[in-house]
């Protein structure tokens, strides 16, 4: 089988197709046959050697998160699974793997495919869709009449948390690049500001939550949005912003969150059951698995509109 493997740190060319061995699951294991693989910010963050503290520096490494395909064959101990099921799912964020013929996962991992979405839309769910679901649910516990800013909400977990913030019941202030505008809009947006033409944080509004997906706006600059009492997600988890979220949460009603993501088989399933009813997955391109190192090029200069995709078969 083929799957992508680095070497290195370093830019895209470090990454090669090489031939494997298909693998075998152990009782509590799947083996899936890989359909799709969505390309990840964290995929790049991780083969440039920037998140080494979590990657760890053993080399080869391999690439690719949240996937979705059809199982192959299923370890002894697997029940709610069988050979032919067609799936989404997801590897460690930091250990990656999804990018190859076929890829071995537990069934906590797993979820069923909506029959109504393609293999190229369900592999654009796993990590945006569970992180939006984690960011809205859990850490701004968003309640029904909020004012909730999303900054960066045309990316790959903006357009899903405008659609559950507003199922919610939330008002959604969305800032996009101009190329995304028309899109946060119907999205769901109530309002949609283009972050070209006009600084958010010269705004009069005053928000309930706000959700920085641009990795763009400091917690320093978001207190001056935010009502006495509410709360600022980052999905930076940097030591000294796990650190400041402690102390600061101590004291202030400016609550300061940050997004460590925590897939569970559940909320895979909730994801898995949105997209059956009407969530909207937006796809910018696919690629084909012999093009991954321009995919990753062009993805890493960002002004994607949803997900990118890598079609492996
Ligand atoms: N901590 C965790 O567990 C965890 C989990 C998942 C993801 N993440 C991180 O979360 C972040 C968001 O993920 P994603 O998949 O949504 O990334 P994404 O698809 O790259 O989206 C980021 C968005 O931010 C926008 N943006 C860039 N500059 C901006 C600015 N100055 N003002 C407003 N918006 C701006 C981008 O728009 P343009 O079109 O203009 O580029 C883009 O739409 C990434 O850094 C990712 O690594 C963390």
């Amino acid at each position: 089988m083929k799957k992508v493997i680095y070497q290195q740190f370093g830019n895209e060319n470090v990454l090669e197709i090489v031939e494997a061995a298909v693998p075998t699951p152990e009782k509590d294991q799947l083996l899936v046959r890989v359909k799709a693989v969505s390309i990840n910010p964290l995929d790049w963050k991780v083969y440039r050697g920037e998140m080494k503290l979590m990657s760890g520096s053993k080399f080869p490494k391999t690439l690719g998160i949240d996937f979705s395909g059809i199982v192959e064959s299923i370890g002894s101990d697997i029940t709610g699974f069988k050979a032919g099921d067609e799936v989404i799912g997801l590897v460690d964020v930091f250990k990656g793997g999804a990018l190859a013929d076929y890829v071995l996962v537990k069934a906590t991992d797993l979820a069923p495919k909506p029959a109504n979405i393609s293999f190229e839309q369900a592999a654009a769910l796993p990590v945006t869709g569970l992180s939006a679901l984690q960011i809205i649910d859990e850490l701004a516990a968003i309640r029904k009449g909020q004012e909730v800013l999303i900054n960066g909400a045309t990316g790959g977990i903006g357009l899903y948390a405008i659609q559950i913030a507003k199922k919610r019941g939330a008002r959604v202030t969305a800032v996009a690049g101009t190329q995304g505008t028309a899109l946060a809009k119907t999205g769901g947006a109530d309002q949609v500001i283009d972050y070209t033409r006009e600084d958010i944080r010269n705004t009069h509004q005053r928000f309930d939550t706000i959700i920085d997906l641009s990795t763009k706006m400091s917690f320093t600059a978001a207190k001056k949005l935010m009502k006495k009492k509410a709360t600022f997600v980052t999905t930076l988890p940097s030591p000294l912003v796990l650190l400041q979220s402690v102390f600061n949460n101590l004291f202030s009603g400016k609550k300061l969150k940050v997004l460590i993501l925590k897939p569970t088989a559940e909320k895979l399933n909730i994801l898995s059951e949105l997209a059956k009813k009407d969530l909207k997955i937006v796809l910018d391109k696919t690629y084909s698995f012999n093009e991954i190192r321009s995919a990753y090029k062009e993805a890493g200069k960002g002004k994607i509109i949803g997900k990118s995709v890598i079609v492996t078969d």
